[in-house]
């Protein structure tokens, strides 16, 4: 499961949001909704099943990288940089992840920090107090030496208000603190519109110290065939993820949306470097919703046929991008891996 950019934290306040959302998004002129919307219960779940499709290349192509790398990824993270540190003194990481739901790809980098040092304390941060919840009795049950802290709350937005700068660590403190490495994996990422991904990377760098880490996974270009293949696979679970997004709105906004007549569309976008995911209206219609707002109209959106809600981009990278991104925001590239077929890159820095 994965959350972005969720600004959310309770059921009222959910549902206000979501209906800004959609007042602004098929409001405009070309409409869209925000990829957030995805992640309700259906379609955590739906995700989780597309990440076990075989088109869908992401998930078990970065966790082979984190399966041959891990143990070289936390001796780097953990190995002496002079910060802090005597020299050649390895320091005790903490990890944090940004979304709590990686489990078998975060579980190979935990099993190698418990091999480096014995123990380790994991901080998972999501939107999703239940995510959190599973994850942590998933990763407690499974791993020995690792302890669990998670934390609810949207990192996209306050990572850097929960974990720093604290003037009051006085320096003695500051040099034995754990390091924190920090995991960004899944090409979570490319979610994100590239101003949106570089103050992101920003916000989570002024939540850190020097010396803490940050690794990152990112999806990379490669032939169009195999992108598009992993964003409209043949059993149809990506389409049903984009089309369970109008299903939310029938939920949760009293809307009247006709799951037949609109069809998933996934768009290579070679310009701008990024999978868009769309659903395409089959007919001219109207759609109402009568949830957004109890006291006024109903909120009615004219469709033309052939006429597409845009619901997400899945930005890719060329070799080199992730890391100059990453030292952009303040983090020093320290190595970085990928697979055999060079289709995903995980790489790791150091805060400067
Ligand atoms: C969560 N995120 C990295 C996925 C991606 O590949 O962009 C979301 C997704 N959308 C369609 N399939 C998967």
């Amino acid at each position: 499961m994965t959350t972005i950019a969720l600004p959310i934290t309770s059921a009222g306040i959910i549902q206000d949001r979501v209906a800004a959302a959609v007042r602004e998004g098929l409001g405009a002129k070309r409409k869209l909704l925000p990829p957030w919307l995805f992640y309700d219960a259906a379609g955590s779940r739906l995700f989780d099943e597309i990440t076990e499709r075989p088109e869908y290349y992401l998930t078990r192509t970065e966790r082979g990288i984190f399966a041959a790398h891990a143990q070289r990824m936390i001796a780097l993270a953990a190995g002496p940089n002079g910060v802090g540190l005597e020299e050649n003194e390895p320091a005790r990481l903490r990890i944090v992840e940004l979304g709590a739901g990686s489990a078998d790809k975060t579980r190979l980098l935990l099993a190698a920090a418990v091999a480096l040092q014995g123990s380790v304390v994991y901080e998972p941060l999501d939107v999703s107090a239940s995510a959190l919840e599973a994850a942590q009795e998933r990763i407690e049950r499974e791993i020995d030496g690792v302890t669990v802290a998670p934390r609810v709350m949207d990192y996209s937005h306050e990572f850097e208000a929960e974990f720093g700068p604290r003037p009051e660590v006085d320096l003695e403190l500051a040099e034995t603190r754990e390091r924190r490495l920090v995991l960004f994996i899944g090409s979570s990422i490319g979610n994100f519109e590239p101003w949106e991904a570089a103050e992101l990377l920003r916000m989570v760098r002024r939540g850190l110290q020097p010396g803490d880490l940050l690794l990152m996974g990112a999806d990379r270009v490669k032939d169009e065939a195999t992108l598009l293949a992993a964003y409209d696979d043949f059993a149809g679970v990506t389409a049903a993820f984009n089309l369970n997004v109008l299903a939310r709105l029938n939920r949760e906004l009293g809307a009247d949306f006709d799951l037949e007549s609109f069809a998933h569309r996934a768009i290579w976008n070679g310009d701008a470097s990024r999978i868009e995911m769309h659903l395409e209206s089959r007919v001219a219609q109207t759609v109402r919703l009568s949830g957004m707002d109890i006291d006024g109209p109903d909120f009615e959106v004219d469709f033309a046929a052939g006429e597409t809600i845009h619901t997400e981009n899945s930005y890719k990278y060329r070799p080199g991008q992730a890391e100059a991104m990453m030292a952009a925001a303040g983090f020093a590239p320290v190595e970085s891996w990928t697979d055999a077929q060079g289709w995903f890159g995980v790489c790791l820095g150091r805060a400067e």
